[in-house]
């Protein structure tokens, strides 16, 4: 039974899904935001024997949405405040769906005009959006991880091309020694970007933090005192748990100075740039050599969508251009571009497809709205709780406020009895030896009525 052989069994098959989709999305904010079902039971469902014969699509997609959704997290739930995870836009939902329809590699310009030319504007609205320079180039890539992964593959290209070294044909075997310095909170993201490429963990050299977690501008003045040679400096727009912001007008000073290639981890801070009110938290990100953030955390793309962007368009260009014979490339003429001259993969989803809708449906005002009220939903958090409720509100930054109770609480065990009431959804963390709980508020719905439903459900745990 084949659905290709006969269009009226694709359409009631996509109607079908449709149904099914907007079903789940109609449901999802009354729903208990945690899965009601384990991996164990899940994987039992599932565990079936391997078919030996052809079968329905619909019977297959019905299955599916049938076993699935009991052991579907609200992730994309107002009341989701869990890792920092955003939800999907409708417009940016409706596109992604057409890019699964329209099925294009998105590696090059020629074959798929349409795929690159949107691309290309929506990498143009995000440059502009986020205030960086008009002439950097970008890269849509899986996530932060991987945006992490190309600034810094641009950034090892920069430095070692500056030392005379060309490490895409050399390697790094001989090469002169590469320096990374990065705050003693960065991301996790940022050691495995340096592992993959090649430099290791261990030439990382910490910087002191203050204590919200951002670098200390005058720790970092020391440890480059007398530099030279090879440098990057990561810097981090977000600590992760306390939405500290690096100072990064000093930074980038300092950084200057030392002659050092700047990178920012902006995975969801960086979208502060997008606020005439919180632009001058992250004032001096701007002068970065190279940003890496997300478009499905705070811009609320479907997963997944990394952003990376890069003042050196030849270093850029240079750690991840590709050529084969048998590839219909561009001639290199902007404005064709091939994505896949900037980016570390080489077939790829169309990622800017949505990211062009969620642009196109907000404009500039509703980004900057969403940035607000996201931001001043975090902070109601904060202003909503304190000691009488057992909480100590420890840190407040952007979109992200973490949690702290007095001792002899189990936060574990707080936690899941929080998940359990179904309200809302927070995950614990470990901030300085100490186990905490993260609000992370990145989901377009979310209001100041999520967030009290959400405090009155904390205070029935605490
Ligand atoms: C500051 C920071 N950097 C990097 C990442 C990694 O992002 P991704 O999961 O999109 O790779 C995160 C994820 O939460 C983050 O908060």
């Amino acid at each position: 039974m084949s659905t290709a052989s006969d269009p009226t069994l694709l359409r009631d098959l996509l109607r079908a899904t449709a149904d099914h989709a907007a079903d789940y999305l109609e449901g999802v904010d009354d729903r208990p935001v945690k899965a009601e079902r384990s991996y164990a039971e899940i994987l039992d469902a599932f565990d079936t024997p391997f078919p030996d014969d052809v079968q329905d699509p619909r019977a297959v997609l019905d299955a599916l949405v049938a076993d699935a959704t009991p052991g579907i997290t609200g992730m994309n739930h107002p009341r989701f405040f869990g890792f920092v995870i955003g939800g999907a836009l409708p417009a940016a939902l409706a596109a992604d769906w057409m890019v699964s329809a329209w099925d294009q590699n998105a590696g090059l310009a020629l074959p798929t005009p349409s795929v690159a030319a949107i691309e290309e504007i929506a990498g143009r609205w995000l440059l502009d959006v986020l205030g960086l320079p008009r002439d950097a180039s970008f890269a849509l890539v899986t996530g932060c991880q991987m945006a992490h992964a190309t600034c810094l593959a641009a950034a090892r290209h920069g430095v070692l091309r500056d030392a005379g070294w060309d490490v895409e044909t050399d390697g790094l075997q001989g090469a002169p020694p590469v320096r990374v310095v990065a705050g003693a909170e960065r991301h996790a993201t940022i050691d495995r970007a340096l592992r993959l490429l090649g430099l290791g963990t261990a030439c990382i050299e910490a910087v002191a933090v203050d204590d919200a977690g951002a670098m200390r501008a005058d720790a970092l003045a020391e440890v480059l005192v007398g530099a030279q040679g090879p440098l990057i400096v990561c810097a981090q727009a977000g600590n992760v748990n306390t939405g500290a912001i690096d100072p990064l007008e000093d930074v980038a000073d300092i950084a200057e100075r030392a002659g050092a290639w700047l990178h920012v981890d902006g995975a969801f801070g960086l979208w502060a740039a997008a606020s005439p009110r919180h632009r001058g938290s992250v004032a001096g990100i701007e002068r970065a050599d190279s940003w890496a953030t997300d478009a499905h955390k705070w811009l609320n793309v479907p997963y997944d969508c990394g952003i990376a962007v890069v003042a050196d368009r030849a270093a850029h260009r240079g750690a991840m251009g590709v050529t084969a014979s048998y590839l219909e490339q561009s001639a290199d003429t902007e404005p064709l571009r091939d994505p896949v001259d900037w980016t570390p993969e080489f077939s790829r989803r169309a990622r800017g497809i949505p990211v062009y809708a969620a642009l196109r449906s907000l404009g500039r005002t509703g980004v900057a709205e969403l940035v607000d009220r996201l931001c001043a939903c975090a902070w109601r958090f904060a202003a909503s709780l304190d000691e009488d409720d057992g909480v100590e509100v420890l840190a407040t930054g952007l979109n992200q406020t973490l949690l702290g109770f007095p001792e002899g609480v189990d936060v574990d065990a707080l936690t899941a009895a929080l998940a359990a009431d179904g309200t809302c959804l927070m995950t614990a963390t470990t901030w300085r030896g100490r186990r905490c709980l993260r609000v992370s508020v990145c989901n377009w719905k979310t209001t100041f009525a999520d967030v009290d439903r959400s405090v009155a459900a904390l205070r029935g745990v605490v």
